[in-house]
This record gives structure tokens, C-alpha cells and sequence, in this order.
């Protein structure tokens, strides 16, 4: 792994670095997505969205009141304010904005406005995801297949933007475009649950890129001062994150149609360069899946679709990006398998997976990793748009985590790690914590990443909010501490407490 020194490039016009201070726009957030805390979704009357069948059929644990978000967005609001934070993370959700038969549903999209203008008076600035793993269960669960859905998905960001535009400056077009692709048809985590489909994983790859290009030209066309990014989930294999990332700054380097592959092939290895030397499992996943690439194979390949490169081309941009969102997890591609039968807080995990979200921290790997990103599109600016850290509570019962760490002390490493990759000249712009509140992660209440927990057997409509977390802890105060000093040029908050 190179240093962060010998990888720091030239920075975006206007930043200061290195000053060991908080860069002045610096946001501080917290990330949540509308399904994941509105709740009233797929029950009687309620939008229907793609996850309404598995919640039918017992597969998943149905989403019912979620956080109670969409009745009292206020909670939410006043919790995230009282944590320091400059901006908030919000998702629209498609299935409520555009429910089928009816058209426009005015009012779903006039409770956003409401929602955005509560952040804008309590002094978060919004960040508003136009799609978060979600869309109308009538456009089918396989929409991400379908020819029309990057014009699906244009036609609903046209209405949310008019909408919002005037008040939103901060977007992202969709999220982890590459969690999508990949949990829906290659790991089958996500409805309509195929596993191997790798045909598949291309397509829906392929117009969620589309579809990112075009929310991107949507949003700059009613807001020419907007700025727009998506934000794949970390992964070392260069294909399931950095290679999406590329197609889209290609045009930005001025390669030809012609030169693409070529191009691909040189980015690759410049990638993989910037990164720890791979063990064997690693090795191996990095090998198959340059093989299978659908840009630049080194095996024999099935050829895939390439439409986004016609949406590219169509773009009065010349980059569809105006930073680089990053969602820091764990982003080593190996260690997301397992030995069957491995220990998992909480029991044994029979799957030869880990289990989702079981991620180890990281922090001085989230610096090293800003750095290789800066290293690979120097002047863009970077935000953190999502980074937790996760335990569970199995019928009411909280599991610690088998390393040890708590939420304190993650969010205080890793926005030390943050701060170190400014120090070392990398433009990061923004952090958003995942999440402010324990949360529906996508099929289960299990997984917490709150920084406040919530308690689900007291208190209606979602549950009551606790001053803890689910492993009673002060996250939240933690993270308060830490802004609070950073704003006040208090390194020492970073420290041990
Ligand atoms: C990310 C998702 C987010 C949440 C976190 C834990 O992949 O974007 O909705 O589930 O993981």
C-alpha cells in the first residue's frame, strides 16, 4: 500500500489542508433511508414497494412502523440537531411519491418538502437520495432488468426535483449501485432473490449507472449549483466498485469509445496498485472477476450491455460527478466469506458467508482508502456518506460484538481516521454517520447501527428512542463530544476518552 504521502495529489481549487483544522464546510451528518425509518409501507393502503412480496411470504420480517418517521419526522430532526450535525441524510421514497393508478401522489411529495424545509430551520442541510434499494412493487421486482427503467426512474426524479430542487442542494442519484446489483442477483440477499444470476448483476449494473446519469442531469438541470454523487459501497475487487466509478469519469478523461477497454484495463491495475498485496482468497475473487468483467475481460466474456456509455455521451456534462461518495464498511472482498459453521455474536452462522454487516473496524484502513480514492480521481472532492458499525438484538436480547469494540469508540476512531486522511491533503468534505437510529436493515430488526437505539417492545408507532445505543452506550454523546470539539479546534476529542 502506497502512504497517504506519496498518493496525495492535487486538491479541488480553494481547499486547505494539512492545517490540522476542520476544513470550514466540513458537514458532519447522519445517513437514514426512507424505507428503512418512515414506516406504513406495504400493509393495507399503504405504498407498495419491492419488497412487498417477501414481506407477504414470510421471507422477511415485514417493515410495519419502522422508526415512525414519516408520521414524526421531528424526533428524528431534533435528535440529529441536538448531536451538533450540520446536515441529514434523508431518502424520497418512489413507491410513496409515484403509488401507480393515481399519478403524482401531491401529498407524499409536499410531506418531503415539509420534512426538507424541518431540516433547513433546525440548520441540517438535506442530503436527499433519490433511490435507496427501493422502487413501486408495480414495476416489478425485476424493474432493474427492464429496458425502461433508467426512463422510469428519470420520469419520478423529474417530479421529485422540481420539488425539492429549490430547497435541496445536496444529492445523491442512487444509492451503492453496486450493493444493488450485486445483493439482487449475484448473492440473492435482496428481493427478487437470485443468486449467480450474472448476466443479470450486468444489466441491472448497467441501467443503474444509466439511471445514476440521468438523476444526475435532472438535478443540474433545475439546479445548476447542485452537487450530485453516488455512493458504491467500499470493495477491493476492482469490477463490483472502482470500474462503475470509472465508466463514469471516462468521459472526463476524454477516452474514445474505442479506447474504453484499453482504458479500463490501465485503471484496473492502477487500482489494484494502490492496494495491500492480496492474499489468496482475495487473489482468486480479483482474478474471476477481471475474467468475467463486462468492460476490459481477461477471459472470454459473454458481451454485456453497454448502454450507459450512450447515456454518458448524451449528457450535457462531461463528468457525472461532483464528488465521490464513499460508504466505508469493510471493504476487503475476501473476508465476506466464511467458513460454515463460524461464530457469530450471538450463535453460529451456518452460511459460508459472513453474516450481513458482521464487519470488522477499520479505521486506519477508511484513511488508507480515502487516500487511494483521492490518488485514482485527484480533484474531486470526497464525502463520507455512510460508515456504522453494527450489533444485534435477537428477541430482545442485545449482543455485544466478539471484538469488542463499542459505538464510542468506533465513531470517534473513524472520524479521527477521517480527519487524518485531511491532514494528509485527501479533500474530504463530509461524514455521515449510520446511522442515527436503529433502523429496518432490509428484511430484519436484528442488525443495530443506531446511534441512539430503540427500544421496540415500549412505546407505539416504532418504538421508543433511547438515550443509549443497543449496547448502552453514549454514542450519541460521543459523537456530539466530538463535533463540538472539532468545530472548537479540539483535536484531543479524537483521543481515548
Ligand atoms: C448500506 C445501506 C444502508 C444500510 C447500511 C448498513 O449498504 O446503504 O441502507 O443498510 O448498509
Amino acid at each position: 500500500m502506497a502512504t497517504l504521502g506519496e498518493t496525495a495529489q492535487p486538491v479541488p481549487p480553494g481547499w486547505r489542508s494539512g492545517s490540522g483544522t476542520l476544513p470550514d464546510h466540513f458537514l458532519f451528518g447522519v445517513a437514514t433511508a426512507g424505507f428503512q425509518v418512515e414506516g406504513g409501507f406495504n400493509g393495507p393502503g399503504q405504498p407498495a414497494n419491492n419488497w412487498l412480496a417477501w414481506e407477504q411470504l414470510g421471507r422477511v420480517t415485514p417493515s410495519g412502523d419502522a422508526v415512525g418517521f414519516w408520521d414524526r419526522p421531528e424526533e428524528a430532526l431534533d435528535r440529529a440537531a441536538a448531536l451538533g450535525c450540520d446536515s441529514f441524510r434523508l431518502s424520497v421514497e418512489w413507491a410513496r411519491v409515484l403509488p401507480g393508478g393515481r399519478g403524482v401522489d401531491r401529498a407524499a411529495l409536499d410531506r418531503y418538502v415539509a420534512i426538507v424545509d424541518g431540516c433547513l430551520q433546525r440548520g441540517l442541510t438535506p442530503l436527499v437520495t433519490l433511490h435507496h434499494f427501493t422502487h413501486p412493487d408495480r414495476l416489478g421486482q425485476d424493474l432493474w432488468l427492464r429496458p425502461d427503467a433508467p426512463a422510469r426512474f428519470a420520469a419520478y426524479a423529474r417530479v421529485v426535483v422540481s420539488a425539492l430542487a429549490p430547497s435541496v442542494r445536496h444529492w445523491v442519484t442512487v444509492n451503492e449501485v453496486n450493493v444493488m446489483g450485486l445483493m439482487t442477483y449475484l448473492l440473492g440477499a435482496f428481493p427478487p432473490g437470485r443468486a449467480l444470476g450474472l448476466a443479470e448483476t450486468a444489466i441491472a449494473l448497467d441501467n443503474l449507472l444509466c439511471a445514476h446519469v440521468f438523476g444526475y442531469d435532472t438535478i443540474h438541470a433545475a439546479r445548476p449549483d447542485a452537487v450530485v454523487t453516488t455512493n458504491n459501497t467500499s470493495l477491493t475487487v476492482y469490477e463490483c466498485d472502482r470500474m462503475l466509478i470509472d465508466l463514469l469519469l471516462a468521459r472526463s478523461h476524454g477516452v474514445e469509445r474505442g479506447d474504453l477497454d484499453g482504458w479500463i484495463a490501465e485503471r484496473r491495475r492502477g487500482h489494484y496498485a494502490l492496494l495491500p498485496a492480496p492474499g489468496t482468497g482475495e487473489a482468486l475473487l480479483r482474478r474471476a472477476s477481471a475474467r468475467l468483467a463486462p468492460y476490459a475481460p481477461t477471459g472470454r466474456t459473454r458481451s454485456s450491455p453497454r448502454r450507459v456509455l450512450d447515456a454518458l455521451d448524451a449528457s450535457p456534462h462531461d463528468r457525472t460527478l461532483d464528488v465521490l461518495g464513499i460508504d466505508y464498511y469493510d471493504p476487503s472482498s475476501a473476508r465476506h466469506f466464511r467458513l460454515p459453521g463460524h461464530r457469530t455474536s450471538g450463535g453460529r452462522n451456518p452460511s459460508p458467508a459472513r453474516e450481513l454487516w458482521d464487519d470488522p473496524p477499520d479505521p486506519a484502513g477508511l484513511t488508507r482508502w480515502l487516500g487511494v480514492q483521492h490518488a485514482l480521481a485527484p480533484g474531486l472532492a470526497l464525502w463520507v456518506v455512510e460508515n456504522g458499525m453494527c450489533n444485534r438484538v435477537r428477541d430482545g436480547r442485545s449482543f455485544g460484538r466478539l471484538d469488542g469494540w463499542d459505538r464510542p469508540r468506533y465513531v470517534r476512531e473513524n472520524v479521527a481516521a477521517v480527519m487524518a486522511a485531511v491532514d494528509a491533503g485527501v479533500p474530504v468534505e463530509g461524514y455521515w454517520h449510520w446511522s442515527l437510529v436503529d433502523n429496518y436493515e432490509w428484511g430484519s430488526y436484528e442488525p443495530r447501527f443506531g446511534l441512539h437505539g430503540i427500544d421496540r417492545s415500549r412505546g407505539s408507532g416504532g418504538g421508543r428512542w433511547m438515550e443509549t445505543d443497543a449496547m448502552g452506550r453514549d454514542a450519541a454523546g460521543e459523537y456530539r463530544r466530538v463535533i463540538a470539539g472539532l468545530r472548537a479546534g479540539d483535536r484531543t476529542v479524537l483521543e481515548p476518552g
